[in-house]
C-alpha cells in the first residue's frame, strides 16, 4: 500500500522553480529516503507535505486522501509530524517540556478537566508523562529530562526533536537530516534506531539526508532531486551506481578518502593561546581546563565526539560564552575584558555551528553586517567579490531572504560572512554540517583556498577524516579536556583516534 503519493508536485517561488513536476510514492511502512545536492528542493518538499507552503501545482494525497493546501495543523492531524533541517527546539524549556509541549494533540481531557483539575487531567497528565520519559529513554535522554534543551550537544538536540516528534503519535515522520552533526558512530547507532522507530510504532519514515552511510544502510528506497526535478529512482544498489546521481551529487568525496597531505609551510609564531580554559552551563562542566594552541598560518583541527565541548571552546574563544576560569590570548593580548563585537575588529571571526544567519535579511544584507568592521568600501567590496567567487550560488541569490536558502545555501552563507571580515583568525565550526557530498570536497577546497590566502584556521569538524586531511596538528577533546594532540599525520595513525572517530 502507498502512505504518501506526490503527482506532479510544483513549488515555484517568484521566478525559481524550487520543486519543478516531482512525482514519488512512498510505500506503507518503508523508510524512504530523499537526497540531492543542496538547493535541490528536498525541504521543499517535506514544506509542502506538511501544510507549510501550499504548492502552486500537482497533487499530494496521504493514505488515499489530498491533502496538499491543508494548513500545517490539519496535516498534523491526519498523522504526519515532521523535523526541521535547522534545530527549533525551545531551548529555554527542559528536555522534558520540550517533549510534551507536542502532547496536547494526543491529550484526551479538554479545557474544563484542566481548569478544574480532576482526576482525568490528573491521569491524563501522569500518562503523557510516562510516554515522553518513553520516547526519552529510547534515545537514552531520560537521564537528562530536567536539562535545559539548549544545553544539550548538537547531536542530541536532534534526537530529541524526533523524540517530540513521536509524541503527536504520527503514522508518518517526516526527518530533514536527521544525522547531521553526528560522528560515523552516532550516525550507526541513528541507524539502528531508525528501523526500531519504524517496528515500534509502526511508522512510514520518509529520510532526507546526506550522510550516505546512514541512506544506503536503513533506506529500502532512494529517490534522487537536482534543481527541483527527479534524476534517478530505485534501490540503495542502483542509485548509487547511477552516473547522474555520481555526477551530481556523489562526486568523488563517497568513494576517496584523502590522506593528510605532507605539509612544507613554517608555522609563524603562537597567534591563539588558551590555558586552563573552562566553561560551565548551570552545574554542568562543559569545558574543564583546556590548553591549546594556534599558530600564524596553520589549520588547526579540535576533534572529538558529540558533547566533548568543540563548539563550547569555539564560543568561549569568540567570548560568546563566559569563561569560569583560564584565559585566551590572541596576538600575544587577552581577551579576558574584550567583547564579542569587538573581536571582529582584532581580527578573529566565528562561523557558528548551526548557521545562524539573519533570515529577515538578504543575503547581500548578511554579508554586509560580516563587514561593517571593514571602513573601505572598495576594500568591502572587494571581500564579497572573493567571497562570492568561493561560493557562486550566493552571487546568483544576493537578494533572497537568509531564512529562505536551503541548509546548504545558509552554511555557505555564515562560512562567507565571517570572511567578510578578513579575518586574521577564523573559528570554523562545522563547515560540512548539511552539505553534500559532492561539496563537500569544494567546501575543504576552498578552505584550503582561504588559508593559501593567509588566513589562520581553528576547525572544529564531525568528519574527522576530512579534517585531519586538511589540518596540519589537531587537538582531540574528550569531556572537555585535551587527551591528545599531535601533527594531524600522527593522529589519523593513532589507533585510539581510527577507533574512536574514524570508525576502523
Ligand atoms: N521561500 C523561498 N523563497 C525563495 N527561494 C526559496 C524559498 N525556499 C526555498 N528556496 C530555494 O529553493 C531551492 C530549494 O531549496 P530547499 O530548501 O528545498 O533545498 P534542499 O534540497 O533542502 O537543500 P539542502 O540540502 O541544502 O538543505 C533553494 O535554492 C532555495 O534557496
Ligand atoms: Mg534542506
Amino acid at each position: 500500500m502507498t502512505a504518501l503519493a506526490l503527482d506532479n508536485v510544483e513549488m515555484v517561488f517568484g521566478g525559481l522553480r524550487a520543486v519543478g513536476g516531482v512525482s514519488l510514492e512512498v510505500p506503507s511502512r518503508s523508510i524512504f529516503g530523499l537526497i540531492g545536492p543542496n538547493g535541490a528542493g528536498k525541504t521543499t518538499v517535506f514544506n509542502c507535505v506538511t501544510g507549510v507552503y501550499t504548492p502552486t501545482g500537482g497533487r499530494i494525497t496521504f493514505e488515499g486522501e489530498r491533502i496538499d493546501g491543508l494548513p500545517a495543523f490539519k496535516v498534523a492531524a491526519r498523522g504526519i509530524a515532521r523535523t526541521f533541517q535547522n534545530i527549533r527546539l525551545f531551548g529555554q524549556m527542559s528536555v522534558l517540556e520540550n517533549v510534551l509541549v507536542a502532547a496536547h494533540r494526543a491529550r484526551k481531557t479538554g479545557l474544563w478537566d484542566a481548569l478544574l483539575r480532576t482526576r482525568r487531567y490528573h491521569d491524563d497528565e501522569r500518562s503523557m508523562r510516562a510516554r515522553a520519559l518513553e520516547l526519552l529513554a529510547i534515545f537514552k535522554l531520560d537521564d537528562q529530562e530536567g536539562a535545559r534543551a539548549s544545553s544539550l550537544p548538537y547531536g542530541d538536540q536532534r534526537r530529541l526533536e524526533i523524540a517530540r516528534a513521536l509524541m503527536l503519535a504520527p503514522r508518518m515522520l517526516l526527518l530533514d537530516e536527521p544525522a547531521a552533526g553526528m560522528n560515523s558512530s552516532e550516525a550507526s547507532v541513528l541507524k539502528g534506531q531508525l528501523h526500531e522507530l519504524r517496528d515500534r510504532f509502526k511508522l512510514t519514515i520518509v529520510l532526507v539526508e546526506h550522510n550516505m552511510q546512514v541512506v544506503m544502510n536503513v533506506c529500502e528506497l532512494v529517490h534522487v532531486m537536482d534543481r527541483g526535478e527527479t534524476i534517478a529512482h530505485g534501490t540503495p544498489e542502483a542509485v548509487q551506481r547511477d552516473p547522474k546521481v555520481l555526477e551530481a551529487y556523489l562526486g568523488a568525496g563517497g568513494t576517496r578518502a584523502p590522506e593528510p597531505a605532507p605539509d612544507t609551510t613554517e608555522p609563524g609564531e603562537v597567534l591563539l593561546s588558551v590555558k586552563g580554559l573552562a566553561v560551565r552551563y548551570g552545574g554542568i562542566q562543559a569545558v574543564r581546563g583546556l590548553d591549546l594552541e594556534v599558530r600564524r598560518g596553520e589549520l588547526v583541527a579540535l576533534i572529538g565526539a558529540n558533547g566533548a565541548g568543540k563548539t563550547s571552546t569555539l564560543k568561549a574563544i569568540a567570548r560568546v560564552l563566559p569563561w569560569a576560569a583560564g584565559d585566551v590570548t590572541f596576538e600575544g593580548r587577552s581577551l579576558a575584558r574584550t567583547p564579542a563585537h569587538e573581536l571582529v575588529s582584532l581580527g578573529v571571526a566565528l562561523s557558528p555551528e548551526g548557521r545562524a544567519i539573519f533570515p529577515n535579511l538578504t543575503v547581500e544584507e548578511n554579508l554586509e553586517l560580516g563587514a561593517y568592521t571593514v571602513r573601505d568600501p572598495s576594500a568591502r567590496r572587494r571581500a564579497m567579490e572573493e567571497v562570492i567567487a568561493l561560493f557562486p550560488r550566493l552571487g546568483e541569490r544576493r537578494a533572497q531572504l537568509g531564512g529562505t536558502l536551503s541548509g546548504g545555501e545558509q552554511q555557505m552563507l555564515a562560512i562567507a560572512r565571517a570572511l567578510m571580515s578578513r579575518p586574521r583568525l577564523l573559528l570554523l565550526d562545522e563547515p560540512s554540517l548539511g552539505i553534500a557530498p559532492v561539496l563537500v570536497d569544494q567546501i575543504f577546497e576552498a578552505i584550503a583556498r582561504i588559508r593559501a590566502q593567509g588566513t589562520t584556521i581553528l576547525l572544529v569538524e564531525q568528519n574527522t577524516r576530512r579534517a585531519l586531511a586538511a589540518a596540519q596538528r589537531a587537538y582531540v577533546i574528550v569531556t572537555g579536556e585535551i587527551a591528545l594532540s599531535g601533527t594531524a599525520r600522527e593522529l589519523a595513525e593513532d589507533p585510539r583516534v581510527q577507533g574512536a572517530y574514524l570508525g576502523h
